[in-house]
């Protein structure tokens, strides 16, 4: 971290005790626990142009969301860009990823203990009224087809080409719009004394189809009957079909 970089965290946080690079990484961005006099604190700072863009709209969207206190996400302290580097600071959250918590679990009751939490987590989010600020005019499907568009044509995706025309050929018929995470993966929750307690990593967090929180969710899981039914045990207002798992996992999510 350079000096003016440094001085502009100070700025926000206090002065720095400690800098920590930490063990479990994410795939868009480096994350730093930071110490000050004033608390601990995570630093997450992403270099290519894509991740600047979508670390800029998490802050964004967690300094909206901070102020109505009503979605588990961690608060938001500061946005800093300069010539190479985008900057989010937000506070250092004690716990693991779901991801860590599945592969740690000592049986497969505590396995299961943590997967029906997951699944009332998303649930009760996705029952919630969308708050004003999460709202957007245009449909959220046709949005994520024109970004993936982008992204083809700008080679900043592995997805090809044929893929995207066949999503855009085959959309699913229409549910209840949600609010949504929108990248819902075991690794973008957290959780805390056994159970999923917050949401993290929330860039693509909108009011959208809430099958594709639901796909990116179960996907670790999907081919384990038992595993996907105690998910299910939590998460009862809908069950996706195989095509809809098909078509949220294995088509969309592979442009972004
Ligand atoms: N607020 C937080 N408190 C503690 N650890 C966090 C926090 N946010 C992220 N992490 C850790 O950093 C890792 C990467 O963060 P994430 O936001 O998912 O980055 P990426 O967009 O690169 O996937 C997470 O897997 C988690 O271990
Ligand atoms: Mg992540």
């Amino acid at each position: 971290m350079n000096d003016s970089l440094r001085g502009k965290i100070e700025e926000i946080i206090g002065k720095i005790n400690t800098v920590d690079l930490l063990v479990e990484q994410g795939c868009t961005s480096e994350v730093r626990k930071i110490e000050t006099i004033k608390g601990l604190y995570l630093l997450k700072s992403a270099f290519k142009e894509k991740y600047r863009m979508w670390l800029k709209e998490e802050a964004r969207i967690l300094e909206n969301i901070n102020i109505e206190k009503q979605i588990p996400v961690p608060d938001y302290y500061g946005f800093i860009e300069d010539d190479n580097s985008s900057n989010l600071i937000v506070s250092f959250e004690n716990g693991t990823t779901l991801t860590t918590a599945l592969r740690e679990a000592k049986s497969l009751t505590e396995r299961k203990s943590l997967i029906k939490s997951f699944g009332l987590f998303l649930h009760q989010f996705h029952e919630k009224e969308p708050i004003k600020v999460l709202e957007q005019k245009n449909d959220w499907l046709e949005r994520q087809l024109v970004k993936a568009q982008y992204y083809v044509e700008n080679g900043q995706t592995e997805g090809s080409k044929e893929l995207l025309n066949q999503l855009i050929a085959r959309k699913p018929f229409s549910v209840k719009q949600t609010m949504i995470h929108g990248d819902c993966t075991t690794d973008n929750v957290l959780v805390k004394n056994g159970e999923v307690k917050l949401f993290i990593d929330i860039a693509g967090m909108t009011v959208g189809d809430p099958r594709y929180d639901i796909s990116l969710a179960i996907s670790d899981f999907v081919d384990d009957p038992e595993l996907l039914n105690t998910f299910y045990d939590g998460y009862i207002r809908y069950r996706v079909s195989s095509e809809e798992f098909h078509y949220f996992n294995d088509g969309l999510y592979e442009f972004f």
